[in-house]
């Protein structure tokens, strides 16, 4: 069987060295896409209809008309709380309803007030708080302004494009394009269009049916494309939009294709590339040393992202050169979308930390996930049986390496059905489960969306009888193949399928787990390997009428939605963990990310930083890259170089494909064991750090891995640095990345614009970085260059342990950098590591404070979780002489410390202080 699916994967997506890109659409190859493009900017036929405007309390509405074909749709611009705006434009009475996104926002945006400031002929401002919107009537245009700086002005190109709903028209010559058959240009569009320009979505030959490869679409309802540009006039650059294998910051799309967001299991994928993969979130943000704004386009159809930087224009950009304005020609970008409404949310920043929080307060934050989903992953397609879990969990003891879960691919299965195992490989699942966690270890394993079309199957039955399937037109269900052959897909857009679906999860379905193991959602974009571009027809029909094309990009959201349903309704009082591949807005309310199938090569470890501080802009901050490379395989150096990048990555799994050598750990010669230990060993020490940044992610919505820019965002030099990234505001991570390097040039940011550093302290040496600019860094075989910022308080657990499991109650070190004053802090977070307890408060956040020799720490709230740790030491460093002893004062009883140097930094051993507990600790010069 597995062959036979070889020869399938073979033949549709090809087993060349990377990708096939003739499997998957160019933007000329995607008649939405071609003919949106073709309109040029400076040219909008978009204006207010003068008399419609309402203003209410919060919002405005209008009527637009388009000024060539007469047709009417409505406006709608509504101030939400916190620096936003959203502006919905749909049809004013299209022939159908359109598509509007559902499930990507957490709940209803909180509204704003308005008041309107002047209205005059063609004008019309109103202000919400410090922000004002400037919204020009012909033609359409709105101008965001925060505190009186214009930061997003939306349709300044006058890129706006909305294909309005028709009736087919009856011509049914067909011409043949680039050896395709498509249907011919309408001799006459609608009424309304009469004795009008025909619009391009006329013209174009794929309008009304178009066939890609051997695929055809039949596109019942016409050209609805949607399409809008967004201006940021304080931006230098833009970043956002992921899922693409390209830098950080985006690039011109001039003379090349748009970016791409349309979820695509992408064979073999290419770095530095704009093409779609796995996930897609319309989100983008433009940075300049004043301000940050972003827009979020809410549309969950195939879209195109077209970039526009100011050196795009030759002739404009000299002119910027000369006048020294940028704003003559900002940085934009057009948001071409299949179908669906125009619905964008604009952020108005103004800094970077103020712009990704406005976007997680719509979209919401990651969870706090249980403490043992931080630790370490072991996974490989596949573990073959029940030994091989137990001798690779053991070997991980016998070597001394942490690790906390084993997981499994798609063959622990029968026959891939899934919520089913091999009786042959795994005939004791429950007797595996519990082997592993009597080691304080966990498992997960795989569960995909595609469904064996199988009689014998009783999920594949349930879903055929009760109508579960996504269907065809004619209401036949559809199939597809993939890993089982072939597959149904569940339509989990129907509530009543996702209450299915997550009911298998009930130990009473699902009896041969436990509720301590967890799960992996691949394949969800969905992946079909004989459909178009290895997914599903456009033309397919979900729940509430809605075709495929409108759904595409929410269809994996809904899967892990319904996972995450399952598992909360399996054991409530549980946080669940899912690892999903595809995913939309909003996925981090449910699942991690992780980059999919990368290439053990040095390129692709570059891009799983860069790929991974994008996702993290955009909410999930819970990403991961294959360690070693999914494809291929790492030799040693790579492998090492690997781990140590992974270990301060918020996922880290080690996972590679099933054609690829066996690549645990000891299976390497010893120093690259030695290497990964020390690494993984690293990872371990800083769970606390890694635990506290994801609760007061949850909280806040920060990212927890992060740009340089996000603190530094005046320092353009940092602005395009993504070999390096933060961890919140405490650590500066920049691994090696290169083969054969004996030193690395690591990048200090500059406070300002005289380009002043903070102070940073090397993390093993605490050797001290006072300059911003570029340092080189000497790196051996262990070497990570990892950096704590001056002014920072970092806690860490240093016992060795098997897992994270036995490391709760050890004790904790607090390591505190001070900066150029003497000061440092940093929080602390505490509790169960595994329930919703902490959501009643059982918990402890405490912040550390240094100050005038002096460290105290101070509650967030009132510390309720019983721990059972300790203080066991401190590590001052950025002290200018050894103090001669420290006093500690708990509960008014004082007790005399001593201070020890070690290399650059002070000790104090043992101060005796249960994390419950207030203190005061004084250094005695
Ligand atoms: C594709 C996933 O990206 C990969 O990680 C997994 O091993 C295979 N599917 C098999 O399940």
């Amino acid at each position: 069987m597995r062959a036979a699916i070889f020869l399938l994967l073979f033949c549709v997506v090809g087993l060349a060295l990377g990708v096939d890109q003739t499997n998957f659409k160019t933007c000329d190859q995607s008649s939405f896409c071609r003919r949106v493009r073709k309109l040029q900017p400076g040219n909008s036929k978009f204006a207010l209809v003068p008399g419609t405007l309402n203003t209410y309390s919060d919002s405005v509405t209008a009527d637009i008309i388009h000024k060539d074909n007469q047709h009417l749709f409505v406006f709608k611009l509504e101030a939400l709380q916190g620096n936003t705006f959203r502006v919905l434009i749909d049809e004013k009475s299209p022939l159908r309803p359109r598509y509007k996104v559902e499930h990507a926002l957490k709940d209803t945006p909180r509204p704003g007030t308005i008041k309107v400031l002047n209205e005059d002929g063609n004008q019309l401002t109103i202000v919400s708080g410090s922000n004002k919107a400037v919204i020009i009537g012909d033609p359409f245009r709105i101008d965001f302004y925060q505190d009186d700086v214009l930061s997003v002005s939306v349709n300044a190109k006058g890129l706006m494009n909305f294909e309005y709903l028709r009736t087919k028209p009856n011509t049914e010559a067909k011409n043949e394009v680039d050896g395709n058959v498509e249907a011919a240009a309408p001799a006459e569009a609608t009424p309304d269009a009469q004795n009008a320009v025909k619009p391009a979505e006329d013209e174009d030959p794929g309008a009304w049916e178009e066939n890609f490869k051997s695929h055809h679409d039949s596109k019942p309802y016409g050209p609805e494309a949607v399409a809008l540009d967004f201006s940021f006039p304080e931006a230098e650059v833009l970043f956002g939009i992921p899922e693409h294998a390209d830098s950080f910051v985006l690039k011109s799309t001039s003379g090349t294709d748009p970016y791409r967001l349309y979820n695509l299991d992408v064979f073999e994928y290419l770095i530095d590339s704009k093409m779609a993969l796995y996930g897609s979130i319309p989100l983008i943000y433009g940075h300049g040393t004043q301000r940050t704004a972003g827009v979020y386009w809410q549309n969950a159809a195939e879209t195109w992202v077209d970039i526009y930087t100011a050196s795009n224009n030759v002739v404009s950009s000299i002119v910027n050169f000369v006048s020294r304005s940028r704003k003559a020609d900002p940085p934009a970008a057009q948001f071409i979308s299949e179908s669906g409404i125009i619905d964008a949310f604009i952020l108005l920043g103004p800094t970077p930390m103020d712009t990704f929080k406005q976007y997680t307060d719509l979209t919401g934050t990651g969870n706090l996930p249980q403490l043992y989903s931080l630790a370490y992953h072991q996974c490989r397609w596949n573990y073959n049986d029940e030994k091989d879990v137990e001798t690779v969990s053991e070997n991980f003891d016998l070597y001394d390496i942490p690790m906390d879960t084993m997981w499994l691919d798609i063959e622990y299965t029968d026959a891939k059905k899934y919520f089913t195992w091999d009786q042959y490989k795994f005939p004791n699942p429950l007797n595996m489960i519990k082997n592993l966690t009597d080691l304080g270890r966990h498992l997960v394993i795989i569960i995909d969306p595609h469904i064996k079309r199988d009689t014998g199957y009783f999920f594949h039955n349930d879903c055929t009888e009760r109508g579960y399937y996504v269907k065809h037109a004619d209401n036949r269900d559809y199939e597809g193949w993939c890993w089982p052959g072939a597959a149904s897909y569940p339509d989990f857009f129907n509530p009543e399928v996702r209450k299915y679906y997550s009911d298998q999860y009930l130990l009473s379905n699902f009896k041969t787990v436990t509720s301590d193991v967890m799960f992996w959602n691949d394949m969800n974009e969905p992946s079909v390997f004989n459909g178009p571009e290895v997914t599903m027809y456009k033309d397919l029909i979900h729940y509430g009428n809605w075709e495929h094309r409108d759904v595409h990009n929410l269809y994996g959201h809904m899967y892990i939605w319904g996972t995450f349903d399952g598992l909360i309704k399996r054991d409530p009082n549980q946080r669940p963990f899912i690892l999903t591949r595809a995913f939309f807005a909003g996925s981090q309310r449910y699942a991690a990310i992780w980059t999919g199938d990368n290439t053990a090569d040095w390129g692709h470890l570059q891009h799983s930083i860069k790929m991974c501080l994008t996702a993290a802009v955009s909410g999930l901050s819970f990403c991961g890259a294959d360690v070693g490379g999914f494809f291929g395989n790492p030799d040693p150096e790579l492998f090492e170089r690997w781990y140590q990048t992974g270990a301060f990555l918020p996922f880290f799994r080690s996972h590679a494909h099933i054609d690829t050598k066996r690549r645990e750990p000891w299976l390497y010669p010893e120093k690259t064991r030695l290497v990964i230990q020390d690494a993984i060993r690293k990872r371990y020490a800083y769970l606390p750090l890694w635990y506290t940044m994801f609760y007061e992610h949850e909280i806040d919505g920060g990212p927890v891995v992060r740009p340089l820019l996000a603190h530094y965002p005046k320092d353009k030099d940092a602005f395009g640095i993504d070999n390096s990234f933060l961890l919140q505001d405490r650590l500066l991570v920049r691994p090696v990345l290169q083969q054969g390097v004996s030193k690395v040039d690591v990048y200090f940011p500059a406070i300002d614009d005289k380009k002043t550093g903070d102070l940073w302290y090397d993390v093993d040496t605490y050797q001290r970085y006072e300059k911003s600019g570029y340092e080189s860094i000497p790196v051996n075989d262990y070497k990570v260059p990892v950096f704590q910022r001056g002014g920072t308080i970092v806690p860490r657990k240093e016992r060795h342990r098997r897992t994270s499991l036995l490391m709760q109650n050890d004790p904790y070190t607090l390591i505190v950098c001070l900066d150029r004053e003497g000061k440092a802090n940093g929080t602390l977070y505490i509790d169960d590591e595994k329930s919703y307890g902490y959501r009643k408060g059982n918990y402890i956040h405490v912040n550390f404070a240094f100050e005038n020799y002096r460290l105290t720490n101070h509650f967030i709230g009132t510390p309720k979780y019983d721990s059972k740790s300790w203080i066991e030491r401190l590590v001052i460093a950025g002290l200018e002489k050894v103090p001669k002893s420290a006093t500690i004062v708990i509960d008014g009883i004082s007790k005399q410390l001593d201070v020890l140097q070690q290399g650059k930094a002070v000790i104090i051993r043992k101060p005796g202080v249960h994390v419950r507990m207030d203190f005061s600790l004084r250094l005695n010069n």
